[in-house]
């Protein structure tokens, strides 16, 4: 874990540099230090440790490694020279990251880039802003700052709830900048420095980076992609109970979760696994947080599950973003209407409120939300008919576990080398994070997490070079750069 002083500097200290390296031994043909390189620019490159993080001195990783100084030595200097590491002045070495350029490998001039699963647009959205617009003069007398979101937005969002299940109020409703600001808002009014909170493992990686910063220790519980396929099978009674337990021993402030399609797994709970949740939740006091960004991503589970607040107390998360538009930027919390008012206060820190223009294009949009869903469906059903014919033709050694809704799925790869994986994709133009970035410290080396959507054509030379780069491990050459852009989606 990645430590901050008071300037917002970072450092990593030996044992957390470890636990992230992982099996990193032979990740380079070319040696012992060129691999702990290579592992330690694949770190950097997808944000497990930050750019300006200072790396532990070399005397003491050589210590618990078990390396000469030389090899470290060696390993730093080559960081240095691929321009991932800088030389502090007398104070050791910090990580950077080189301006991003394209591999000249890059089939098509441009890198593919599968970190984020997204959608485009709906098609009826250009339409929709247009009227938006015609309705912003109405609101052209106020000042325009608005840290809780507009009436009727709330209203509408409250009339969703209602629809799925949950009754609620319009006071119930603050309006965020996209489901990513809701996690940091809730994250910094929930937790204090030192507050334990669940999280699910695997997990979205900017959850668990929005409540470590917020200070807090994470307790991790292992998800698996089979549990809640049926209601009281074995994976999901063992998730359960390992919830169970971690609330029982960390007694924590909060728990982050993800009820339905979780990302990157795409396995929902059951009613039953919920209620077990949320009540071991409530004897220990615990805030839960159920983001539903994916909720209702379903494409063939066959129902419609209601919101996690419906069978017990829970904090809820939502976006517009994957059933909509990511471009909306618009998220939303409910809460009781004490923790609303809290967070309308907590939230001017780091922004002053949401745009009226977005809102009132929300406002338009979400009576069409049914048009939306289907068109979801259509589009994922037919992203991962894709994308599993593709591997099945060129990885079919590859296992693509049953993934019946959500944005992405969880496929094994039936050997731990996603990270050389990743980094021998990259050399060829394909972005795509390793499946450690998906754990809290650096579990899943044989997994990678891979989107149901996309350009087609983008899909097929995704796995095309997927297929190159396996069928090369592990002798692969890897100089890629950073991606552009930056982020999981
Ligand atoms: C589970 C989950 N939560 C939050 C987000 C961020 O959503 P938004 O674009 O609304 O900020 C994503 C985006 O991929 C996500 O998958």
């Amino acid at each position: 874990m990645v430590l901050r002083n008071e300037s917002g500097q970072g450092s990593i200290g030996a044992t957390a540099l470890v636990a992230l390296l992982g099996d990193w031994r032979g990740a380079d043909p070319g040696g012992l230090a060129r691999s702990l390189a290579e592992r330690i620019r694949l770190l950097a490159l997808d944000g497990r440790i930050p750019a300006g993080t200072r790396l532990p001195s070399e005397r003491e990783l050589c210590d618990r490694l078990d390396l000469s100084r030389t090899t470290v030595a060696a390993a730093y200097a080559r960081l240095r020279d691929l321009g991932f590491a800088r030389s502090l002045r007398g104070s050791g070495t910090q990580v950077r990251l080189p301006v991003p350029r394209l591999p000249e490998s890059a089939p098509s001039g441009h890198e593919i880039d599968l970190s984020r699963a997204t959608l485009p647009a709906l098609p009826w959205l250009a339409e929709a802003a247009r009227e938006a617009a015609e309705d912003l003069p109405s609101w052209l007398h106020t000042d325009g700052y608005d840290p809780i979101g507009l009436p009727e937005v709330r209203a509408a969002l409250a009339q969703r709830y209602e629809e799925r299940g949950l009754p609620t109020e319009p006071e119930q409703i603050l309006v965020t900048l996209g489901a990513q600001h809701a996690i940091a808002l809730l994250a910094r009014t929930l937790l204090g420095r030192g507050d334990r909170a669940v999280i699910e493992s695997p997990s979205y990686p900017h959850a668990f980076e929005a409540l470590r910063l917020a200070g807090a220790r994470l307790v991790p519980v292992p998800v698996s992609e089979t549990a809640g396929a049926t209601a009281g099978a074995a994976a999901e009674i063992a998730e359960v109970e390992a919830f169970e337990q971690a609330f029982r021993r960390a007694s924590p402030a909060a728990a982050f979760l993800m009820p339905d399609f979780q990302n990157p797994t795409g396995r929902s709970l059951s009613p039953e696994a919920r209620d077990r949740i949320l009540a071991a939740a409530r004897r220990e006091g615990t805030v839960v947080v159920a983001d539903e960004t994916t909720a209702e991503l379903d494409i063939d589970r066959g129902f419609a599950a209601p919101p996690l607040a419906a069978q017990g107390d829970a904090v809820l998360i939502g976006s517009a973003g994957k059933t909509l538009w990511g471009g909306l930027r618009i998220g939303w919390i409910r809460a009781d209407r004490e923790l609303i008012a809290r967070l309308a206060q907590a939230r001017v820190v780091g922004d002053l409120g949401t745009p009226i223009l977005e809102q009132l294009l929300l406002a338009r949009l979400l009576p069409r939300t049914a048009d939306a869903l289907e068109l979801r469906r259509e589009q994922l059903r037919a992203g991962r008919e894709l994308l599993t014919g593709l591997l099945a033709e060129r990885l079919p050694g590859w296992r693509v576990p049953p993934t019946p809704g959500g944005i992405a799925t969880w496929v094994d790869l039936g050997a731990p080398l996603s990270s050389r994986l990743a980094l021998a994709a990259r050399s060829r133009g394909l972005v795509v994070p390793a499946g450690p970035r998906f754990g809290i410290d650096g579990a899943y080396e044989g997994r990678l997490r891979l989107p149901l959507c996309g350009d087609p054509d983008e899909l097929r030379a995704a796995v095309g070079i997927l297929a190159d780069s396996w069928g090369d491990l592990p002798g692969a050459e890897s100089l890629g750069s950073p991606g552009a852009r930056g982020g999981i989606i």
